[in-house]
């Protein structure tokens, strides 16, 4: 079972979220890759089993250019078999808060078996580690229940 979480951060918030979604994984008996974007060998994808991604937005509820590629290879590489889970950190002064998060869901759900969706106003907060509990339970029950 290989599980990796991908994901992009500039200002770190999206960075500690994806800390705590490797620690739950691990906490459920998953012991995933954490991977910044700028090292995931895009030939690897198929490989997961489980793969969660991580993402900020940007530019009025935009994916960050440095998320495009990965979004492509789940639009073009047989990936149906991957459990997958969206998770972001954004600013609700924005009118499209976690739009990337949404783009990545809409077409995750598509292309790959799509589990969970979450999203985390800026830094993440302590009360917002119990969603991250059960984003990591319904990723994991994903590939338990196929
Ligand atoms: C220029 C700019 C545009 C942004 N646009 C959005 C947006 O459209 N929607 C949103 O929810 N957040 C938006 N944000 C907020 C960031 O997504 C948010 O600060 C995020 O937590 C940054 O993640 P990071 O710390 O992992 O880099 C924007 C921030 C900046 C600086």
């Amino acid at each position: 079972m290989k599980a990796a979480i991908i994901y992009t951060s500039i200002t770190g918030n999206t960075d500690v979220l994806a800390e705590q979604v490797y620690k739950e994984m691990y906490a459920s008996g998953i012991s995933a890759e954490l991977i910044a974007i700028d090292d995931f060998h895009y030939d690897t994808l198929t490989n997961y089993d489980i793969v969660a991604v991580g993402t900020y937005t940007w530019d009025n509820g935009e994916i960050p250019l440095e998320m495009e590629e990965l979004f492509t290879a789940f639009e073009t590489q047989q990936v149906k078999h991957i459990s997958t889970g969206i998770f972001g950190t954004g600013d609700s002064f924005y009118p499209y808060y976690c739009g990337a998060v949404d783009l990545f869901r809409d077409m995750l759900y598509v292309h790959t078996d799509l589990a969970v969706t979450l999203k985390v106003e800026l830094m993440p907060q302590r009360e917002d580690y119990t969603r991250v509990k059960q984003f990591c339970d319904r990723l994991v029950r994903q590939l338990v229940t196929i």
